[in-house]
């Protein structure tokens, strides 16, 4: 079936708008009566954030915003599925067209700016699903014209504690005005706090659910160092390396390139890996890491977890490789277990981490 996807349908869907034909794969994904990928090899589980995972490919934030698929998604194969990002309230997000493919660079760039239909309709979804299991992150952000962005990521958390396997706060988004802002020292102390509280709070219902911050591959090291320490002081449960980039690298060749908006894709990989291992290195063991940028091979994804990631995420590279790329990662994480002879994927995660940061920067 995914292969029958990956031969026909797509491409076909390369001569749509990217919006649109993410909106037919989503509605073929509702529709298709999805046979479930075979049951994950025992060796690719891994325990993180108090959760066990059958494996450690996720697919990330951005590709089911509102919830409509997350089953389809773990059906294919995924170990768990980030629905979001999610607003308190709907908006539209920012005016079409706001995606773009960049075809000559196995790239993209977005400016969706959190379109989202709101808390209320992706809750009645979650909540039909709740006994269906699988692991189900929600990624949360702010509604753009809010006056107190903190209160929204409250309100949010407080809504979803019961649907929800772990919540990603997501302050990275490059297309919201002034949301990357919330990663400066002062602002993001001041929101985990509430977002922790907010967490305690709901565990007295829900059960304590853990918190996730997702971050901008675009920190400087020094503004990295304050928000790895404010994380680790406000106790959150890890980190997403990283969120699409607002940087163009000089190799890019394809004219869309000048597009506004995020960067993801093949030429996000480097940035967004020496990122990781950059953020591994300060985080000491203290909380787990998900990898996540220019993912398109089973190589790439082991790469991420030797530069520190226990989980990876992928999207962009769905674009370009298909839905048999998550066959293809575990198929290759397995094989890398044999090849290293170590018992497990956690004694690969970060073993490449401290040489990294010794290379020169990416694109310089
Ligand atoms: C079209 C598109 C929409 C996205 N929307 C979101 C989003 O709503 N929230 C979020 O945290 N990340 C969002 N992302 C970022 C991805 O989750 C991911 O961090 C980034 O694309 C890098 O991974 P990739 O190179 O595998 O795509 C989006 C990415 C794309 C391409």
């Amino acid at each position: 079936m995914i292969g029958l996807f990956d031969r026909f349908a797509r491409p076909l869907l390369r001569a749509f708008d990217p919006e649109d034909a993410h909106a037919l794969t989503l509605r073929a994904l509702r529709l298709a009566p999805l046979v479930r990928a075979g049951v994950d090899d025992q060796r690719l589980a891994i325990r993180v954030f108090g959760l066990n995972y059958p494996n450690p490919v996720g697919i990330a934030a951005g590709f089911d915003k509102g919830a409509d698929v997350p089953d389809a998604l773990l059906r294919l194969g995924f170990g768990f599925v980030e629905v979001g990002t999610i607003t308190p309230r709907p908006q539209p997000g920012n005016a079409r067209p706001r995606v773009f493919r960049l075809d000559a660079d196995e790239g993209v760039i977005n400016r969706l700016g959190f379109n989202s239909q709101g808390a209320k309709a992706a809750l009645e979804r979650l909540s039909t699903r709740l006994g269906n299991g699988g692991i189900i992150g929600i990624n949360i952000g702010a509604n753009r014209d809010t006056a107190d962005r903190g209160a929204d990521y409250v309100r949010l958390i407080e809504t979803f504690a019961p649907v929800a396997n772990y919540f990603t706060v997501n302050i990275s988004s490059p297309n919201t005005p002034g949301l990357r802002d919330l990663q400066r020292a002062h602002a993001l102390d001041d929101l985990l706090a509430r977002v922790v509280a907010a967490r305690e709070r709901a565990a007295r219902n829900a059960g304590t659910t853990p918190v996730l911050l997702k971050i901008a591959p675009d920190l400087t090291l020094s503004e990295l160092d304050d928000v790895v320490a404010v994380a680790r002081r406000r106790r959150v449960d890890g980190m997403i390396v990283g969120n699409t980039t607002t940087s163009r690298p000089a190799s890019l060749r394809d004219p869309k390139a000048k597009e506004a908006g995020g960067l993801s894709g093949r030429p996000l990989f480097r940035l967004a890996t020496r990122m990781l291992a950059e953020t591994y290195v300060r985080a000491e063991n203290v909380f787990g890491l998900v990898g996540v940028g220019g993912i398109d091979s089973g190589a790439a994804a082991l790469a991420k977890l030797r530069a520190g990631a226990c989980l990876v995420q992928v999207y962009s590279g769905l674009v370009f490789r298909g839905l048999g790329l998550v066959g293809e990662i575990k198929a290759e994480l397995l094989r890398a277990l044999e090849t290293s002879r170590v018992e497990s994927l956690s004694d690969l995660v970060g073993i490449d981490a401290a040489a990294i940061t010794g290379e020169p920067w990416p694109g310089d």
